[in-house]
């Protein structure tokens, strides 16, 4: 091999930190300009790396072993009383504090409403209907409903277009004869896979919701002569242009 391509070779297998000494004397003097320590890697002397071998060792071990000591606290397992324990903190031994006299207990729903076995069974609401009342109705159904049920109460809903089950559609046989209060009693406690809505919907609202669903239910078959005589003529003429 040639002197030249010698010190070229020598140049370009230092350049990827591989030349050995040999070769490593001869390349120096072409690239001198260079800091060698970019060239070279510096070794450390024996000392340090044998500490720093030590010191990984100690941190590994002692990781390990508080990772095995940990105190690890879950939710499902924080300390606290459970009702009616026994407790150092008060002087009186219990873990709660005595209600204060003339206390009552608060439940929005606390006003006496008669038992859900009648409620279910009720066909007309608890209160007069007024347009307002169908008006809240629609508005509370459109927020709440319809994700699942739909719209016009089909059971095609946003939420069930992406996966969830479908629920089944307020316009077959059995739930247009269901009394009004079994709509009532399915928001109050849910009904399978749908979850109770008593949280949400407050019970007079309830009530108007299962005013508009049964309006809703009307509207899908209702025939002719259920509309105004005023109205039937328009309907007519654009149930001919359709
Ligand atoms: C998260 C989706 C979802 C929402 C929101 C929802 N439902 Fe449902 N609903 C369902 C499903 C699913 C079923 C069918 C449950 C089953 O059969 O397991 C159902 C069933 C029903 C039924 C039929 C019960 C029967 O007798 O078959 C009624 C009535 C009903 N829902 C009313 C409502 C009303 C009113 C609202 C609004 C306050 C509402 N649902 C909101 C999912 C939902």
């Amino acid at each position: 091999m040639s002197r030249v391509s010698q010190s070229h070779r020598d140049t370009e297998t230092q350049r990827r930190g591989q030349g050995d000494k040999e070769t490593r004397g001869q390349g120096e003097k072409h690239i001198s300009s260079r800091p060698p320590s970019l060239l070279l890697p510096v070794p450390l002397s024996p000392c340090p790396l044998v500490l720093l071998s030590l010191c990984l060792r100690v941190f590994v071990a002692i990781t390990l072993a508080l990772s095995a000591v940990a105190c690890r606290q879950d939710m499902q397992d924080q300390p606290k009383y459970k009702p009616l324990a026994q407790s150092n903190f008060f002087s009186d031994g219990k873990s709660a504090r005595q209600l204060v006299d003339g206390t009552v207990a608060y439940s929005p729903e606390a006003t006496p409403t008669p038992p859900m076995a009648d409620l279910s069974k009720m066909t007309t609401l608890p209160f007069p209907l007024t347009s307002q009342v169908m008006n809240r109705g629609q508005e509370r159904f459109n927020i709440y409903c319809t994700p699942c049920h739909g719209a016009l109460g089909y059971g095609n809903g946003m939420v069930v277009q992406r996966g969830f089950i479908a629920p089944p559609s307020y316009h077959t046989d059995r739930l247009r004869q269901a009394a009004l209060g079994h709509f009532y009693e399915v928001m109050t406690n849910g009904f399978g896979a749908m979850p109770s809505y008593a949280d949400k919907v407050a019970p007079r609202d309830r009530w108007a919701i299962t005013a508009y669903i049964r309006a809703l239910q009307l509207s899908q078959r209702a025939p002719l002569s259920d509309a105004p005589p005023e109205a039937r003529a328009k309907l007519q003429s654009e149930r001919q242009t359709r």
